[in-house]
């Protein structure tokens, strides 16, 4: 493994968070921000969800442009994600974020990401541990600079170690910035304490995915959504990451186990 993946992991396991600068270029990242405005606009029209005019939110980002799907399947990615979870990790969640106040009349709906939270599990509701170590980690793709201007994600320094869900989502705690550049990837436990930042008028897309083991349910069932000649497009690692190797038997007259490999 290359020395600077390998401090990035260190990173992620000491701060609960690290960056991979570089990953993709700015004209690359343009690009993917012309084609995001215009499925914004789409689903405006549309009277679908597009999260709000505070904080503009499209799920399943590659459902409405197939290409978009390298934004799962990277290199990188690909390697940080072995390392954190294991080589059958899978998407747990997709979505391109941008917190921007737009003078639109069309409010949107509620957003989630405001206020302090983990987007781990509790296992214990009596005093609201989380998994102990964390299985799911996000790869948050920077397609415009996180700034200190413009709502860059808020984080409580080294409170991933703790493992506790954060009781009040409006407690005024010391917080830092998670600041970036375009083209970055961040890599965040999922334990750690964060938020969106106040929405400016500065725009600031980015593509947030969560990650995990194969046997964790995603948030859509990604096998379904695409249809068949958007799934012909796929690669076998896309596939892999999207579920289609990890669905359970039917019933017990065929093949037993869950888990189907491949070879990469
Ligand atoms: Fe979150």
């Amino acid at each position: 493994m290359k020395k600077n993946i390998r401090n990035l992991i260190s990173n992620v396991k000491k701060n609960g968070y690290g960056v991979l600068p570089g990953v993709l270029s700015k004209k690359y990242c343009g690009r993917v921000i012309n084609k995001l405005e215009k499925i914004l606009k789409i689903l405006k029209k549309r009277k679908k969800y597009f999260g709000s005019n505070k904080n503009q939110v499209i799920y399943n980002y590659f459902y409405h442009d197939i290409k978009l799907i390298n934004l799962v399947c990277n290199k990188y990615i690909d390697k940080v994600m072995t390392e954190l979870i294991d080589e059958d990790y899978v998407l747990i969640s997709p979505a391109a974020r941008n917190p921007r106040l737009l003078d639109d009349k069309t409010a949107g709906k509620k957003t989630s990401g405001f206020g302090w939270h983990v987007d781990s599990r509790v296992i214990d509701k009596n005093n609201n541990s989380l998994l102990k170590p964390s299985i799911n980690f996000f790869a948050i793709i920077a397609l415009e600079d996180f700034t200190n201007y413009n709502a860059a994600t808020k984080y409580i320094p080294n409170s991933h170690k703790f493992y506790k869900k954060p009781i009040n989502r409006n407690q005024k705690i010391k917080f830092k910035n998670m600041t970036a550049e375009t083209g970055s990837i961040i890599f965040l436990d999922t334990a750690l304490w964060h938020s969106v930042g106040e929405p400016t008028k500065i725009s600031r897309w980015s593509i947030f995915n969560m990650y995990g083991p194969w046997y964790m349910k995603p948030y859509y069932r990604f096998t379904d959504l695409l249809e068949k000649n958007k799934v012909k497009k796929l690669t076998k690692n896309a596939k892999k990451i999207l579920h289609f190797y990890s669905i359970p038997p039917l019933n017990s007259e065929g093949v037993l186990t869950t888990l189907k490999k491949i070879k990469k």
